[in-house]
């Protein structure tokens, strides 16, 4: 058997904190998507992940709670293995930094550097962070506090042992002149080099006197190692790199990619290479620095008690949904504002409406109209199936190129585009119709098949999203593992006639808003929804306002949004209704049905720009589902639809 290529892939390893919130949920998260879209490549694939168990502030926090710094992280730790088991991570190891040997790995790294000069024993006076343990020189600090946290720091002078981190800076600064892509996205290499390499690098203190819950260094009792040496360590460690634990470092190692959150950039992108280069050893192919989930008013942190618990919301709506929305919503290089009514509206627009419905719709009608629910082999090819199976056929290259640059929102974009097409075909074949007229049973399995095969093609590639999901539509399919697998992702077509297709539960129910929101308030104390306010409150805001006038409250209830009108029909057997499919910036298309067609065609409208009320209640209208209304202007009776300037970027809020 052909040797199968690796791929090595790790997240930064945790600090024990009381509880991960769903900032750290969405980096392990992103790597387990990847380490699964590899392994359905093919990719004999390493996904590391861990536990950064040492320092100061451990040390403190055991002391704290009265017990030992090792018992303090034993207990946190089995919740976090707990956490990554409900998200369904598959993360083929984890590492601790107190296993025994990493910290005998670790040891050996420290004695080796400073045997061949690379550490030496010097004093440090300098600034220190307790809270994130660095030390900073003056130049650094931002109006005298900590560049990180931003919190206070303190003068410190110890004997302490250096890494000669300057005697690397020519090799740094070739490697990012060299290798462009080493440090990804662009913004974060642009950010090292003008803030920390191109001013110049420092010698950068290694060891700690001041406290002891740390891997000691074996040679000179009293200090123990940098946490951050201590850390970075980890991903060869683990692999068995100076240790008898593993022995598969030859294998894996120099690692294709490294995903770190945009804080720990640095420590990655310097320190981490400037190691290895002194350890002799290959640089991981890529860093790429995603950015971070923030709250309106910031960052989650323990600290500010603002943080968003990924179980609550992973056993309320299913940790596929979960998983989904992070790396749909967000792009990953870059901050995203996490809400509850972000995540229901995206749960119910991509999942439940789009996904859910195809899969319930095509499933039924296969079992209706299709002999046992069998795949028949009967082809009457019309025009009209060509755009679907274009998109379905060619999505596998679309997607693999946006995987392999770490972008999954547009991954899933475009996954997500085939779905809202092959709910338009439904609509633009109407196999009811087919149903019908047995002339047509040709034809209506004919397009029973292209929509199964869309299935079966957009499920394989949201399996390293939504596992779960995948099996599930894999189960209803009857498809094999090779029929759903990464080959047959590539190929329209695959299912073979006598397949039997079987219903299954809904795969994602419908929420509602105002429920779900006031739920998890009361779970998260998060998202509050309007209705929460102290009724007593509102009701005053009521006695105030004098009959048809509304609040500036009111008036932000209503989502207003620039959309394109990206394609217009008829609404069968309506004089009256137009079915406009809009591009409201999000991604996915919206459907929407109005009153206007006596007043214009298709053609005046496909191309223009218009404002549509993005928020309001789904309906259907004549059986057509209406997702929002576009606005207009009633001119005796008439309607005169808003069109708005071309240049406006579509997605944009109307205030
Ligand atoms: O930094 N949004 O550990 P950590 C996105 N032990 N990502 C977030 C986030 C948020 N709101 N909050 C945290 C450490 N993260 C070190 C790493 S590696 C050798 C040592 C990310 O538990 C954060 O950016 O504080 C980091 O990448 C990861 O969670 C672990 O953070």
């Amino acid at each position: 058997m052909q040797k199968k290529e690796t791929f090595y892939i790790t997240t930064p390893i945790y600090y024990p904190s009381d509880k991960l919130h769903i900032g750290h949920t969405y980096c392990t998260v992103a790597t387990d998507a990847m380490a699964r879209y590899k392994r359905m490549q093919g990719f004999d694939v390493m996904f590391l992940t861990g536990t950064d168990e040492h320092g100061l502030k451990i040390e403190e926090r055991a002391k704290a709670a009265g017990i030992t710094p090792k018992e303090y992280v034993d207990n946190i730790v089995s919740g976090i293995l707990d956490l990554w088991k409900l998200m369904n991570i598959s993360n083929d190891r984890f590492v601790r930094t107190t296993d025994d040997y990493h910290v005998e790995s670790v040891q050996k790294i420290f004695k080796k550097l400073y045997e061949q000069g690379d550490i030496y024993k010097g004093t440090y006076k300098g600034k220190y962070c307790t809270p994130c343990e660095s030390f900073w020189t003056e130049s650094q600090l931002v109006d005298g506090k900590c560049p990180d946290c931003g919190r206070e720091v303190i003068d410190a002078e110890e004997e302490a042992y250096f890494f000669k981190l300057s005697a690397y800076e020519d090799r740094i600064k070739k490697l990012y002149a060299e290798h462009p892509d080493f440090l990804e996205p662009a913004s974060r290499r642009n950010e090292m080099l003008k803030n920390f390499i191109e001013p110049g690098l420092e010698d950068t203190c290694v060891s700690r006197t001041s406290f002891t819950w740390g891997i000691p260094v074996d040679f000179d009792t009293g200090h123990v190692v940098y946490v951050w040496v201590d850390a970075l360590s980890n991903y060869i460690t683990a692999l068995g790199y100076l240790n008898e634990r593993y022995d598969d470092y030859d294998k894996y190692w120099p690692a294709q990619v490294q995903f770190v959150g945009k804080e720990i950039v640095r420590f990655h992108s310097i320190l981490w290479p400037a190691m290895l280069m002194a350890l002799d050893l290959p640089l991981p192919g890529k860093i790429f620095g995603h950015g971070w989930l923030l709250l309106e008013g910031g960052k989650m942190s323990k600290s500010k008690g603002n943080v968003v618990d990924p179980v609550v919301l992973a056993e309320r709506y299913g940790v596929d949904a979960l998983r989904y929305f992070l790396l749909r919503e967000f792009p990953f290089g870059s901050d995203g504002v996490f809400s509850n009514e972000l995540l229901i509206t995206r749960i119910n627009s991509d999942l439940a409406n789009d996904l859910g419905n195809l899969v319930s719709r095509t499933v039924s009608m296969v079992n209706k109209y299709l002999e046992g629910g069998k795949l028949t082999a009967d082809r009457v090819h019309e025009p009209v199936d060509d755009e679907l199976i274009e998109m379905a056929s060619t999505l596998r290259n679309r997607y693999e190129e946006h995987m392999e640059h770490y972008a999954f929102q547009s991954a899933l974009m475009d996954v997500m585009a085939v779905i809202s097409r092959s709910n338009k075909y439904i609509d633009e074949t109407m196999p009811w119709a087919l149903g019908k007229d047995p002339d047509k049973a040709a034809r209506l399995a004919t397009v029973l098949y292209n929509l199964i095969e869309t299935i079966r093609i957009t499920g394989s590639l949201l399996t390293p999203f939504m596992p779960d999901t995948a099996a599930k539509i894999r189960a209803m399919l009857g498809a094999s593992e090779a029929e759903m697998g990464w080959e047959a992702a590539g190929t329209f077509g695959v299912l073979k006639p006598g397949t039997a297709i079987t219903r299954g539960d809904a795969l994602f129910p419908r929420l509602d808003m105002a429920k779900e929101l006031e739920a998890l308030a009361d779970k998260t104390g998060h998202g509050a929804a309007p209705s929460d306010k102290p009724k007593a409150e509102e009701n005053k805001a009521a006695e105030k306002t004098p009959e048809g006038i509304i609040t500036i409250e009111d008036f932000g209830k209503v989502s207003f949004k620039v959309a394109e009108i990206i394609a217009c029909e008829p609404v069968a057997k309506s004089d009256k209704l137009l079915r406009l499919e809009l591009d409201d910036g999000s991604g996915n298309p919206r459907q929407v049905v109005s009153g206007i067609a006596q007043w214009y065609t298709p053609a005046d409208l496909v191309g223009k720009k218009i404002v549509v009320v993005a928020n309001l209640k789904p309906a259907k209208l004549r059986g057509t589902l209406s997702q929002g209304m576009i606005l207009a202007a009633d001119l005796n009776g008439e309607a005169r639809v808003l069109f708005v300037d071309p240049s406006v970027p579509n997605g944009s809020k109307v205030r």
